[in-house]
């Protein structure tokens, strides 16, 4: 968990690829709905472009089928989900029903100027989702993704006007997971504002 650009899906993925567990993002998932002109990408698009939470009917559904794919049968890592507690009741309903149990939640700690000059440099790639950023995580070719040569684009949402409602609905929704998973005994605190590297190495530390 964490607000807008906190650093969720560049420290999952690469905790994922790190631990070999399945990476569950349902922003990347949403966007590839879009992309494909999808029923759901259809359905999601215009609450994405204002910055608003899609419906959470909506995703839940989509988590629920993504949980049941071969690949995350040694475990998997969920970004972006669950992101109010209705989800997260979702969620626990579906886990319950599963036999699984969530190890951690990890919630990154990240101040609001960290959070602008990483939303406004971000790029992302249209072929296999990496992010980057302009300055912080430059490519090596110009707009290119290393990993798959994909062009690189800006996402419609990462605009100044959408990045502020985007952090009010994270202060207004999201931000109460955190008691309700402190609660839980499961959170976990990671100051998320230093260099990437840094910071996946204290996320590793807490959960090996
Ligand atoms: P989503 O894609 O999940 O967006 P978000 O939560 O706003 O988070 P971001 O992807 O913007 O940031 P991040 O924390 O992953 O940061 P990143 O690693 O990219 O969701 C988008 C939309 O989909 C939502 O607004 C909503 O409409 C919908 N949606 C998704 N899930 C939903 C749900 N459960 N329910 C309802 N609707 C849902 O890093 C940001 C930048 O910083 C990058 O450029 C990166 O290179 C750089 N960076 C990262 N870490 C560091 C570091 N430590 N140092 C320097 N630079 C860094």
């Amino acid at each position: 968990m964490g607000p807008p650009g906190a650093g969720k899906g560049t420290q999952a993925k690469a905790l994922a690829k790190r631990l070999g567990l399945a990476h569950i993002s349902t922003g990347d998932i949403l966007r590839q709905n879009v992309a494909g002109d999808t029923e759901l990408g259809r359905q999601a698009k215009d609450f994405m472009n204002k910055g608003l939470l899609v419906p959470d009917e909506l995703v839940t559904r989509m988590v629920a089928g993504r949980i049941d794919e071969p690949d995350t049968k040694n475990g998997f890592i969920l970004d972006g989900y669950p992101r109010n507690i209705a989800q997260a009741e979702a969620l626990d309903a579906i886990f319950k029903q599963k036999g699984i149990n969530i190890d951690y939640v990890i919630n990154l700690d990240t101040s609001e100027a960290v959070i602008i000059q990483r939303l406004s440099g971000r790029l992302a790639c249209e072929g296999c989702n990496a992010n980057y950023h302009i300055k912080n995580m430059p490519p090596k070719k110009d707009m290119l993704c290393d990993n798959c040569g994909s062009q690189l684009y800006q996402r419609i949402d990462d605009r100044e006007e959408t990045i502020k409602k985007r952090l009010d609905v994270y202060r207004k929704e999201s931000a109460l997971l955190i008691q309700h998973y402190r609660e839980k005994n499961k959170l976990q605190q990671v100051s998320a504002d230093e260099e990437a590297g840094t910071v996946l190495n204290k996320i590793i530390d807490l959960v090996k």
